[in-house]
């Protein structure tokens, strides 16, 4: 099956595209390969799935906010189902460049339905973020929870996507899957992500920056994980839904951290800092709902911190 996948150079699309082709599918990536971190990350991702897998997917360059670009790799190759994951994803750049957020992740996203509705796609998955939640204080995070109140243009633009996506379901009858990420960690990760940034830290010697003195927690959820759920709801085809995606144990920032001073031999120079704008004290998810369709989350995060680490400094020796 043609499967389209936007931010297909990117963490979370590449990993897909590659199970994607594992199982007989031919995704079909399309990224614009932007400078938000280091692109070079980006293409060697693309380069060594080429390599892999070559012959078994197409990349097209090019941005969602370009209609006539779409327009063209719809018609030419009429993917059956969408997993759109392009956007512009920090929180703390997205108080600096609200514009731009909204642009790429608003009017980009309404381009794709656009044209998911136009070809006839089955499904269209989408990415949402965790971020929707705010500063909730009731945990676990719930999909029934109110989520009217973002604290950061990013949040309020992936907030926009669920509510855009309904509109699409509701009028048009395009099944749609909006994924509440959590914290997605692992090889090949997101160089501007604290899981990342600590990772690089420590083993370059430099200060950590911990916010919230410390006390933050996460679901963090390998990237596997994500992957596996993110197909789970491709092949679910659900009329229309938002679900959270997150591993199934709630962690403190600091075990992380330590975690990653156990596999990488280093101890962490760390600097208690107050919490930052736009940023949660505690992201956990109630993943329930995902649960039903068969899903579980199964890495536990010493071993993917492990993984994490081992990638990290061979990559970048
Ligand atoms: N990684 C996480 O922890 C996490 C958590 C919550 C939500 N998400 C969401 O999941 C999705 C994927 O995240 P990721 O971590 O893989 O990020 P990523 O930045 O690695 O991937 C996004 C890709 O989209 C591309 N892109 C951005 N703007 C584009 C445009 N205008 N046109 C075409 N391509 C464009 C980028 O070049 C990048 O390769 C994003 O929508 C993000 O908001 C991620």
């Amino acid at each position: 099956m043609k499967i389209l996948i936007t931010g297909g150079a990117g963490f979370i699309g590449s990993a897909t595209a590659k199970q994607l082709v594992g199982r007989g599918d031919t995704p079909i990536l399309i990224d614009n390969f932007n400078d938000y971190y280091d692109p070079k990350l980006k293409r060697d991702r693309v380069a060594k799935f080429l390599k892999e897998c070559k012959g078994k997917f197409r990349l097209y360059k090019g941005d969602i906010r370009d209609r006539k670009f779409l327009e063209r790799v719809f018609k030419k190759e009429h993917p059956v189902k969408v997993i759109h994951l392009a956007a512009m994803a920090g929180v703390r750049s997205s108080l600096d460049n609200p514009g731009l957020y909204v642009d790429v992740n608003i009017l980009g996203t309404v381009n794709l339905l656009d044209m998911a509705v136009k070809y006839k796609v089955k499904n269209f998955v989408y990415a949402s973020s965790s971020s929707v939640y705010g500063n909730n204080t009731k945990v676990p995070f719930s999909e029934t929870d109110s989520v009217d109140t973002p604290v950061s243009p990013y949040a309020a633009t992936k907030k926009a996507t669920e509510l855009l996506a309904h509109v699409y379901s509701h009028i048009h009858g395009l099944k749609t899957t909006g994924l509440r990420y959590f914290t997605v960690y692992g090889p090949w990760g997101r160089p501007d992500m604290g899981v990342f940034k600590f990772i690089e830290n420590i083993i370059c010697g430099k200060m950590i920056d911990v916010y919230n003195f410390g006390k933050m927690r996460r679901n963090f959820t390998y990237i596997d994980d994500i992957v596996s759920g993110t197909i789970t709801t491709l092949d679910a085809d659900l009329p229309c839904a938002v679900m959270n995606i997150g591993g199934d144990r709630d962690e403190a920032l600091l075990d992380y951290i330590a975690l990653v001073e156990k596999h990488s031999g280093k101890k962490a120079k760390k600097r208690m800092l107050p919490m930052q704008p736009g940023d949660v004290p505690s992201t956990v998810a109630d993943i329930k709902k995902l649960r039903k369709l068969g899903w579980k989350p199964t890495t536990r995060i010493d071993v993917g911190v492990k993984n994490f680490v081992t990638w990290y400094k061979e990559y970048y020796r």
